[in-house]
This record gives C-alpha cells, structure tokens and sequence, in this order.
C-alpha cells in the first residue's frame, strides 16, 4: 500500500516514525508545507485553504490513504478534505481519543490536553472526549513547545522554564493527550515533570492501532519506502527526518 502523510512541516515526522517501526506500508510520501508552518498559530479558513492546496500535491501520487498527521488540520479541514479527495484521509485525534479510551476507561481521571493555539481552540479535543463521558478536562495551548522542538530542545533548563510556565497550575494529571505532532519528542520531558507519570497519548502509536482496528491495515512486511517532500527547504526537512527517525 501507498500512504501519503501531510503535515504542516518536520512534526508529522513523529507519526511516521511509528509507521516505519511497524513496516505498516510499502511506500510513504511525506509532504511537509514548511513554507507555511505554523498553521495552530493561522486561523480556521486559512487552515482550511493550505490543506485543500496540499490535496493538490498529492494529486501527483496514486495513494490508496492519506493520513494527515497534523492535529491542527485534523481539528479544522478534515471534512473539507474528504469532501474533496477521491481516498481515505485518516486525522489523528480520533485515534488520540480512542487509545485513551482503551487504555484510561476512568470516566472521572483528570486529563490534560495540549496542543497549538488552534487546535484547543477548535475544542474538537475537549467535545470529543466529553461526548464519551470523561469530564475533568484541562485542555491548554502550548504552542511555545513547538519552536523549541524545531530547535532541537528536548530537555534541559530552557524547556524546563516552559513546562513550569504552562504546568504551574496543574496537579497530576492522569493522562496527557500530545495534541501536537511536535509533542511526542518531549513526551519524557513533560511526563517527568509531574510527579505521578501521567499515561502520555501518542498520535503515532494512536494511528497504528486506529490503522488496524477500524482499517483492517495491520501488515508487518511493508517495504518502509519513505519519500520526503516540502514546499520550502527540502533538504533540511531530509536532515531532520535523519535526525528524528534514527535508523527506523
Ligand atoms: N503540526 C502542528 C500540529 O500538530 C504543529 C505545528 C504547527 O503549528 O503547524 O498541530
């Protein structure tokens, strides 16, 4: 199978990481539009319009399913996206919602929900997750997180500062939901920030699971043909990818 993972820039990377870790696919072409990034900083309609563009790029790909790892057009563009593409699109909160729900069934268990100024904001997270019962929500824009990731920051004093910013006022929380493609690379970080681990949720884990629970798609034999593409900086996008993915 051909997949195509759209993301906004370098941080749909994460989600191909668990892609390749379980060789669910034979051949995969990541677009990153980094001539753009970031959109949870944009507004719905401008959301909107960049996804629909980046439907065009793929339009020079026979894939059989895109995934779009970007919590933030999966909070704002996935209907118009499916309105306007002849394949599956998968986002990334759906499955966001159901791994904690697999895995944390405590209807009352206090949940942090993190993500870009956007994705909050849409409050798809928040509805989501009361639509199923839970209802002791904390649900906070991190956005600052994004940056020092694209910086490389995954621990130490800087991102530290951050997280007691944002953090100062939550007490143990049981779970997080990374609601931000970006978020996965500090996920020790802010897990060792609080003092009882809190289970953290995990876009890329999430879509493997969500691939074979309602895809069927759960090969282990896939090829792990990963092509890269971007609207600006290929190379350096090609560069983190390196840095990210490891040997993957
Ligand atoms: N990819 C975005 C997300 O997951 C984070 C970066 C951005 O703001 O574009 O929400």
């Amino acid at each position: 199978m051909k997949v195509g993972v759209f993301d906004s820039g370098a941080g749909g990377l994460s989600v191909v990481k668990s892609l390749l870790e379980h060789k669910l696919f034979d051949e995969i072409i990541y677009y990153g539009d980094t001539a753009r990034v970031p959109y949870g900083t944009k507004d719905k309609n401008t959301i909107i319009r960049y996804s629909l563009e980046a439907l065009e790029f793929f339009n020079n790909f026979d894939i059989d399913l895109l995934i779009t790892a970007c919590n933030t057009v999966s909070a704002h563009a996935l209907t118009e996206m499916r309105e306007a593409s002849g394949y599956e699109i998968v986002g990334v909160i759906e499955p966001g919602i159901r791994a904690l729900e697999n895995k944390l069934p405590t209807k009352d268990a206090p949940i942090l929900i993190t993500g870009t100024r956007a994705t909050i904001a849409s409050g798809r997270y928040q509805r989501e997750l009361m639509e199923r019962g839970y209802h002791n929500l904390t649900a906070i824009q991190t956005g600052l997180f994004v940056p020092l990731v694209e910086e490389g920051i995954f621990d130490g004093p800087v991102l530290d500062e951050v997280m007691e910013y944002y953090f100062k006022a939550i007490s143990a929380p049981s779970a997080i939901i990374l609601g931000c493609t970006h978020f996965p690379l500090i996920s020790d970080a802010m897990r060792d920030y609080f003092e009882k681990s809190p289970l953290m949720i995990h876009s890329g884990d999430a879509i493997v699971e969500h691939l074979a629970d309602q895809c069927g798609i759960t090969g282990s034999d896939g090829e792990n043909n990963l092509k890269i593409f971007a609207s600006d900086n290929v190379e350096g996008l090609r560069r983190t990818a390196k840095g990210w993915l490891g040997d993957v």
